[in-house]
């Protein structure tokens, strides 16, 4: 492996998960005895470490600084034809090396260098939406003020519904880039200070409910196009298709995550078991918790090569 991408493969994933191709080759389940580890271990891993041409002209950018990349091998990814460099791969999110509730609170402390109290105002929602939700006329203010596609009609839609904003707090800080940007969604430069302005002042009830369908007008409706905001199926990122990065997750790349309902997010908990039995109802697979810490070594680092950070 001294000329691959190491186990960059998170973002490599999702680039091709939206396509039909990979739908119906990956989620058939009467493939299912076939296709599992060979396929997964194939496109994930073998590709990789094929020995690639060179590729000149390709810059990576993040918020510090510009690198040319020519000096990396690129994946040669047959199944989805074109080459791909993967990043944004959290390579150490995995049981037993990172605690599971350190993706939630990098998160939140992303919104907070915004402002505390916005903090507080998006915590405050969750509750603030059940309680407004438990009856039709609050599930009627609810589904109008945030101009929803779907009405919300039952407190199990409100409970998709609080998923959904947690879902794309989580979106805007992986975006929160200081220039206008257009990679999940069209965003202004430092999005996470311009959604938290209408959030700066404590809110409560329904003032609180209207300030946050100004943030997710913000994240669905930049560009002014948005009818009505889509708060079922893939959410904030529907260009990358979650399916995908669902299933990786569901077999190699379990990655535990929870939160004490303090900051951005309500409580969550994690439980490998009731994580593997939704696994097994939604893609008829279970994960495997340690496959990817045994395999590639967890935290050891020292023989690999081109990683990118
Ligand atoms: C699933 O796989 C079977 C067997 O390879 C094939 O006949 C069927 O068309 C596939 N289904 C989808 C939805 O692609
Ligand atoms: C490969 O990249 C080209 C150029 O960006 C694009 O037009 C094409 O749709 C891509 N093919 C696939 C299979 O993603
Ligand atoms: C999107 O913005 C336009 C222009 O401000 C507005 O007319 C429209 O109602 C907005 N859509 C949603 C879903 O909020
Ligand atoms: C919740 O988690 C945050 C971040 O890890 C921590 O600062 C805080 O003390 C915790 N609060 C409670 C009540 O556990």
């Amino acid at each position: 492996m001294d000329n691959c991408v190491y186990l960059l493969l998170g973002a490599f994933l999702l680039a091709g998960s939206g396509s039909d191709a990979f739908t119906s080759t990956f989620f058939n389940r009467s493939n299912r005895a076939g296709y599992y580890r060979p396929r997964s271990t194939e496109i994930n891993f073998n590709l990789l470490a094929k020995k690639t041409p060179l590729q000149t002209g390709y810059t990576y950018r993040t918020l510090y600084f510009d690198q040319k990349v020519d000096h990396f091998g690129f994946a040669q990814d047959q199944t989805f034809k074109n080459r791909s460099l993967a990043a944004s791969a959290p390579i150490w999110q995995f049981t037993g090396i990172t605690p599971c509730n350190a993706f939630y609170d990098v998160t939140t402390a992303t919104w907070a260098r915004a402002s505390e109290t916005c903090v507080a105002n998006a915590n405050k929602g969750y509750s603030t939406l059940e309680q407004i939700g438990a009856d039709a006329a609050g599930l009627k203010f609810i589904s109008s003020t945030f101009r929803l596609c779907d009405a919300l009609t039952s407190m199990a839609d409100v409970e998709t519904f609080k998923g959904f904003l947690s879902d794309m707090y989580v979106d805007f800080a992986m975006v929160d880039y200081p220039y206008p940007a257009s990679f999940l969604a069209d965003l202004p430069a430092w999005p996470i200070k311009e959604a938290c302005k209408p959030l700066l002042a404590p809110l409560s009830g329904k003032a609180l409910l209207e300030a946050l369908s100004q943030v997710t007008n913000l994240y669905f409706n930049y560009t002014g196009a948005a009818k009505c905001v889509n708060w079922k199926g893939d959410g904030g990122t529907p260009a990358l298709g979650y399916l995908g990065w669902d299933y990786q997750s569901c077999t190699e790349m379990v990655m535990p995550m929870c939160s004490n309902g303090t900051g951005m997010f309500y409580k969550m908990d994690w439980d490998f078991q009731v994580y593997s039995d939704n696994c097994f109802k939604q893609f008829g697979v279970r994960p495997r918790k340690d496959w990817i810490k045994d395999y590639y070594w967890g935290t050891d680092l020292s023989s690999a090569s081109n990683i990118i950070f």
